[in-house]
């Protein structure tokens, strides 16, 4: 089996993914701006071959450096797991004339209005919404949706350039600063919980799934730097208050036409208990999520994704031993890390949960955490119990403070 895959070492957990696709029995054609040379040995040792290619993000270029690279070479899959590369491997597949989901297909899954568009036509229920390009089409919008909205970049992430607007005053204030952005999605503001609903899917049809909760929501995460994101998944997912997401989740897939790979969708569970679909893309998720993921289950999502794209099985037991929680720290202060307070104490106190700890050092400088959710660091730690485990995050999120000047 022959697969290529696009994107095989940055971002860093590719790196991985193409681990798995080499132990699933792959033979791996990797595909990446860097040079072959700069490749970390442990990731050659999973390449059967490597191409670099100029500029990732230039599709057409790509699809026929690709093309011309694999001239008399059968190849049975075209793969990406990185967002910005999953139309640039359906522009392939269709090329090549392989199986696997098409360029529109994709497109569902990438532009925001129009998988709110197909999602709602399958009779879910998404955020009242409308794209919008110019200063007096996100009048009317507001006019027609009313407020509290949203409004976001039609191909945004990482909640970048998003905001909510509460009146028509601060509807002129957010235009002031959106100038830059052509494309943009106005929704009815949805207030609730948020939520993840992720699977590895074959076929459409999860073999996997899990639902980790976002404290607070992203948004929010993202307006004020003082925060220290968490994100757990749920150990429980048969408990009530998830199902109307869950059920969502799986409807979503069909309305899509998911077929084989990672999904990564966010949903509002609002409190009269009714779920709202927020957007999908058909990748895993970021910023550790599919590392918590493996930690919640004690299993091996890169190898098993693998499995579930190559010869369509998934052998990882999905029963699930933990709550895992994801804890980003932000330091106080501008330039370098000068000092962690409270990790020891937090350490012996609770070490024995935690299973992952990479907060910066003193001396690295900061990163942005506008650009990064993994802002200066973070802690992963996990326990069987919702309540305990939510509690040592809160306790890690307020005890541990890190410092910077
Ligand atoms: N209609 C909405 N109602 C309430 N909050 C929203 C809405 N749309 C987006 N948000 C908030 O903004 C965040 C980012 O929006 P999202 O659509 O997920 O874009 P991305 O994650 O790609 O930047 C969400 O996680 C959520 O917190
Ligand atoms: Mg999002």
């Amino acid at each position: 089996m022959k697969v290529v895959f696009l994107a095989c070492s940055y971002p860093p957990e590719m790196q991985q993914y193409t681990r798995g696709l080499a132990e699933v029995g792959a033979e791996v054609y990797g595909v990446g701006d860097q040079p072959a040379a700069a490749l970390p040995a442990s990731l050659k040792q999973h390449l059967t071959d490597y191409l670099q290619v100029p500029r990732l993000l230039d599709e057409a270029d790509v699809v026929s450096k690709v093309t011309a690279w694999l001239r008399g070479r059968e190849v049975d899959r075209v793969l990406a797991n990185w967002e910005v590369m999953v139309e640039t491997a359906a522009r392939l597949r269709e090329k090549l004339g392989l199986g696997g989901m098409s360029p529109d297909t994709v497109r569902g899954f990438r532009d925001k209005q129009l998988m709110k568009e197909r999602v709602q036509k399958a009779g879910l229920r998404t955020p009242r919404s409308q794209r919008v390009r110019t200063v007096a089409e996100v009048r009317a919008a507001a006019e027609k949706i009313g407020y509290p909205l949203v409004l976001k970049p039609i191909s945004g992430a990482g909640s970048a350039d998003t905001y909510r607007v509460n009146d028509a005053k601060e509807l002129e204030q957010t235009l002031a600063k959106m100038q830059h952005v052509s494309e943009c999605s106005c929704e009815e503001f949805i207030s609730g919980e948020e939520f993840t609903f992720d699977t590895v899917c074959i076929g459409g049809k999860p073999a996997y799934m899990n639902v980790a909760q976002y404290l607070p929501p992203p948004l929010v995460a993202r307006s004020e730097e003082w925060v220290s994101p968490v994100i757990i998944t749920v150990r429980d997912m048969e408990q009530a208050k998830l199902q109307a997401g869950i059920t969502l989740g799986k409807n979503v897939l069909g309305a899509l036409g998911m077929g084989d790979g990672f999904t990564h969708m966010e949903w509002f569970r609002k409190p009269d208990g009714e779920a709202v679909f927020g957007e999908i893309g058909c990748r895993p998720g970021g910023a550790c999520l599919v590392d918590q993921m493996n930690y919640t289950g004690d299993i091996d999502l890169f190898r098993e994704w693998a499995r579930a794209v190559v010869h369509h099985r998934f052998e990882a037991p999905t029963a699930r031993k933990y709550n895992a929680a994801i804890i980003f720290k932000r330091a106080k202060g501008r330039g370098r890390i000068t000092r962690i307070d409270g990790l020891g104490e937090f350490m012996r106190a609770y070490g024995q949960h935690v299973v992952e700890e990479r907060l910066l050092r003193p001396g690295t400088p900061r990163r942005d955490w506008k650009k990064t959710l993994l802002s200066d660091g973070h802690i992963m730690l996990r326990h069987p119990d919702w309540q305990t485990t939510y509690d040592l995050a809160f306790a890690a999120a307020r005890h541990i403070q890190m410092y910077a000047e």
